[in-house]
C-alpha cells in the first residue's frame, strides 16, 4: 500500500491538534482540543502534561477516522510544539512530578537574577544565543527540582527525566522507549550550547541540573521512534519547535528569509544561514530545523509575548468583541487613530525590550475615544511590536528585509496585514494555507520518509495575497514615533 499521507501533531499553548496532509500538502482532516490553562498564582502558568498527551492521542484517533485513510498509508508523523514549556517526569512510572511550567510563566525571575549576579549574561548569550529570562526552560527545570520534595535527590540518582513538550509526547507515544528532542527545541532551554551542539556543562553546573535527566538531541528530520497504532508501527520522522517549524514550512531554508507568526505571541525569525549572529539589539539566536548535522543553520528571533493573546483579552476580559475575526471590520471602519496606543505588555515586554515587569497600558485617550479605537489600537500593536523586532534584526544583520512571510491565526486579518506592510514598508506575503507550522513539521517528516524533497515547497506553497506598502513616509514616521514614546513610558527598567 502506497504511503502517501503525513500526520502533524501540533501541540500549542492553547490547543492540541492533529492534522492529516496528503502528498500534495493539502489538509484532509483536522482535529483539535482546547487546552486547560492553570494560573496558580499571578504570573504563573501551568499545563497538565497528561491532558496534553491524552488530547494528542484523542485528536490523532479522531483525525484518522475523519480522514477515512488506512493507517498503513501513513508515511510518517511530524511533531511541532509550544517551545520552552518544561516537564519533569519519573523515569520508572512515566508520571509527571509537577504540572508543566509554561513558557509564559514568570515564577523564576529570582533564579534569573542570581544567574545575572553570577556574571553569566555574556556567557549565556554567546553559547546559548539567549538572554537570561524566565521564558526559557533551564530556570523552570531548576525551580521544579528545588520545589518538589525529593526531586533534586531523585534527579541525581538518574530517576527523573526532563523534556520540552516534544520529548514528553515522544516518551509517552513510544511507551518510554525514546527520550529525545531536536536541535530547535534544545536551543530554547538556555542549557544547550548552540556553537558546540551539546548540553552545556557550565550552565548545568550553575543550575545544578544532572545531565542524566536530559534527552538526546537529534536532527529535526530523523528517526524519533515509532507509534504503534493498532499493530501498525508509524514512524516519527520530524520534530521541531513551532516557530522554527513555521520558518521551515514557509520555505525559509536560506539566509535572508524572514517570517512572522501571529499566534498567542508574535514570533519573528530571520534565517542567517551558518552565521551565528549575536544580537546587540535584544534578539535571540536560535537553531533552525536541521536535516543533517551539516545543515544546522541559525536564525535571529524576536518573540513578542502578547500577539493573538491581546485579541483574546479584548474578547474575554474586556468583552469588546464577540469573536477575534470581528476586529477586521471594526479596524476598517474606524478612522485612522490619532496618537492612541495600546501596549499589550500583559506578560511583560519580550524582544527587543526585555522588561518582565512592564504592564499593559493604553495611551493617548481623550473623551472621544471609544471601544473601537481601543480595539483598533490593540490590533495595530501586533504590527508595531513586529516592527520593533524587524528593525532590530536589520540592524543586527546589517541588511534590509525585503519581504515578510506571514502565518498564524491573526494573519487572516487583512487590515492588520496591510498595516504591517505599511509600517515596515515591505511586502507582506501570506500563503493560501496558513497552517504553516503544522506543515513544517509534516515536511520534516515527509522528507525523511522520502515522500517529499525540500524543493517541493515551491509547488506546494501557494501565495494568497501580497500586501504592498501604501502609507506615506510621513505618516509611517509619525505613527512609529508615537509608538516608541508609548513603549518608553511603559518600561519599568
Ligand atoms: O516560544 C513559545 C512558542 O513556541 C509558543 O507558540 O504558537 O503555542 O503560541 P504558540
Amino acid at each position: 500500500m502506497k504511503k502517501k499521507y503525513v500526520i502533524a501533531f501540533d501541540q500549542g499553548t492553547t490547543s492540541t491538534r492533529t492534522i492529516v496532509f496528503d502528498e500534495k500538502g493539502s489538509i484532509i482532516a483536522i482535529s483539535q482540543k482546547e487546552l486547560t490553562q492553570h494560573y496558580p498564582q499571578s504570573g504563573w502558568v501551568e499545563h497538565d502534561p497528561l491532558e496534553i498527551y491524552n488530547d494528542q492521542l484523542e485528536t490523532f484517533n479522531t483525525a484518522l477516522s475523519d480522514s477515512g485513510i488506512n493507517p498503513e498509508e501513513i508515511a510518517a508523523i511530524g511533531i511541532t510544539n509550544q517551545r520552552e514549556t518544561t516537564v519533569v517526569w519519573d523515569k520508572d512510572t512515566g508520571e509527571p512530578i509537577h504540572n508543566a511550567i509554561v513558557w509564559l510563566d514568570k515564577r523564576t525571575i529570582e533564579i534569573c537574577k542570581k544567574l545575572k549576579q553570577q556574571g553569566l549574561s555574556s556567557y549565556i548569550k554567546k553559547n546559548t544565543g539567549l538572554v537570561i529570562d524566565s521564558y526559557f526552560s533551564g530556570t523552570k527545570l531548576k525551580w521544579i527540582l528545588d520545589h518538589v520534595k525529593g526531586a533534586q535527590e531523585k534527579a541525581e540518582q538518574g530517576k527523573l527525566l526532563f523534556g520540552t513538550i516534544d520529548s514528553w509526547l515522544i516518551y509517552k507515544f513510544t511507551k518510554g522507549k525514546k527520550h529525545v528532542t531536536d536541535h530547535t527545541n534544545a536551543s530554547r532551554t538556555m542549557i544547550y550550547n548552540i556553537k558546540e551542539l551539546c548540553w552545556d556543562d557550565k550552565l548545568l553546573n550553575a543550575l545544578n541540573i544532572p545531565k542524566s535527566m536530559l534527552p538526546s538531541v537529534e536532527n529535526s528530520s530523523s528517526d524519533f521512534g515509532s507509534i504503534n497504532y493498532n499493530g501498525i508501527e508509524i514512524p516519527i520522522y520530524g520534530v521541531a519547535g513551532d516557530q522554527q517549524a513555521s520558518l521551515f514550512g514557509q520555505g525559509g531554508f536560506e539566509s535572508g528569509i524572514a517570517k512572522s507568526t501571529y499566534g498567542t505571541g508574535c514570533f519573528i525569525l530571520l534565517n542567517t544561514g551558518n552565521k551565528q549572529v549575536i544580537s546587540k539589539k535584544g534578539l535571540l539566536t536560535t537553531l533552525t530545523c536541521s536535516l543533517d548535522s551539516e545543515s544546522v543553520n541559525y536564525a535571529l528571533e524576536g518573540s513578542v509575548f502578547a500577539g493573538g493573546a491581546s485579541i483574546q483579552w479584548l474578547r474575554d476580559r474586556m468583552q469588546l468583541i464577540e469573536k477575534a475575526s470581528d476586529t477586521e471590520a471594526i479596524c476598517k471602519s474606524t478612522p485612522p487613530l490619532k496618537n492612541i496606543y495600546v501596549v499589550p505588555a500583559f506578560a511583560g515586554l519580550g524582544a527587543p525590550h526585555w522588561d518582565s515587569k512592564a504592564k499593559g497600558s493604553i495611551y493617548g485617550m481623550t473623551l472621544d475615544t471609544g471601544k473601537n479605537e481601543v480595539i483598533k489600537a490593540t490590533v495595530e500593536a501586533l504590527a508595531y511590536q513586529t516592527k520593533d523586532v524587524i528593525g532590530a534584526m536589520e540592524k543586527d544583520n546589517g541588511k534590509k528585509i525585503t519581504t515578510l512571510k506571514v502565518d498564524g491565526g491573526a494573519s487572516a486579518n487583512n487590515y492588520l496585514m496591510q498595516f504591517q506592510s505599511d509600517l515596515l514598508n515591505v511586502n507582506v506575503d501570506r500563503p493560501k494555507m496558513i497552517e504553516v507550522t503544522a506543515f513544517g513539521a509534516a515536511l520534516l517528516a515527509g522528507i525523511k520518509a522520502g515522500l517529499w524533497r525540500k524543493s517541493d515547497i515551491a509547488s506546494i506553497r501557494e501565495v494568497d495575497t501580497i500586501f504592498n506598502p501604501e502609507m506615506s513616509k510621513k505618516t509611517r514616521k509619525q505613527n512609529y514615533k508615537g509608538w516608541k514614546k508609548a513603549i518608553k513610558r511603559t518600561k519599568r527598567k
